[in-house]
């Protein structure tokens, strides 16, 4: 599961914005937790294995999103949010910040240490 995955997947709900199909979106958002979860462990255990500096903050990183991902997909499942609002602006601020960020600087450490 790549970052390109993880994109296909918040797309198809981007491409959902306006429609109320709960459970369709509820779906997609089971997905998404899946793909990132997946991604972040392997992202996790080739860090632990390179011996990446920021290893510690990068997996920090990761938790918080998956928490705060957690917390909103929760909220729309019981109704209390709308999908716009929290759930997209969370994963533009994620692609952008740690996506662009984070994930580009470990790409770049790993290159330079590959075996
Ligand atoms: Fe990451």
């Amino acid at each position: 599961m790549g970052h390109l995955d993880l994109i296909r997947i918040a797309d198809r709900l981007r491409g959902l914005r306006d429609c109320r199909d709960h459970e369709k979106i509820g779906e997609i958002l089971g997905e998404l937790a899946d793909a990132c979860l997946e991604r972040f462990g392997l992202e996790e255990v080739r860090m632990m294995g390179s011996r990446y500096p920021d290893a510690d903050k990068h997996v920090q990183d990761h938790n918080v999103f998956f928490a705060d991902f957690t917390k909103i997909a929760f909220l729309y499942e019981t109704g209390d949010i709308d999908l716009t609002d929290d759930i997209l602006g969370t994963l533009t601020r994620w692609r952008a910040w740690h996506g662009q960020r984070e994930d580009s600087r470990l790409a770049r450490h790993l290159e330079a240490h590959a075996a």
